[in-house]
């Protein structure tokens, strides 16, 4: 087992408050990405066990939302919204110009691990656009000083 018997334990408290195992799955999930730092096949395996849902429910529910990924992502996860606001804004120009900055493609973490770039669906922020999500802080009405601003700060910052 990956899982520790920590986060076991927390599973099967939680789980137990739904009425249906399948309400459990998410409360499963990011008890074992917060223990971890990513989800892959092996926990949904694990999971399934724990909570006795089947494997494809679990690994169905984890691939459909972005915050349960399969390999670890860097200190801060950059996340650029492309839907249609943002797109319309910039938001392609805006995920090269980062890729170039951070030497990496999205999808990639940078070689020092502090900077993961992913480009998401909206994030509710549309009249800011063109916005970014860096972890749990929005950045928005973006342009290329303010991305070089970010990143210099969080750079000082790790
Ligand atoms: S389209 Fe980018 S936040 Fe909504």
């Amino acid at each position: 087992m990956i899982l520790t018997q920590e986060s076991i334990q927390e599973i099967k408290e939680k789980t137990a408050k739904y009425p249906r195992k399948k309400s459990g799955i998410l409360p499963a999930l990011t008890v074992a990405y917060r223990q971890l730092g990513y989800v892959d096949d092996e926990i949904y395996h694990e999971i399934s066990k724990v909570i006795k849902v089947p494997y494809v429910e679990i690994a169905e529910a984890a691939t459909f939302y972005t915050m349960f990924p399969k390999k670890s992502r860097g200190k801060y996860l950059i996340q650029v919204c492309h839907n249609i606001s943002c797109a319309l804004l910039g938001a392609d120009s805006l995920i090269s110009y980062l890729e170039d900055k951070l030497g990496i493609k999205k999808g990639e973490t940078t070689a020092d691990n502090l900077f993961t770039l992913i480009s998401v669906e909206c994030l509710g922020s549309c009249s800011t656009a063109p916005m970014m999500q860096i972890n749990h802080d929005f950045h928005e009405n973006l342009t290329r000083e303010k991305v070089d601003g970010i990143l210099e700060t969080l750079r000082s910052e790790a």
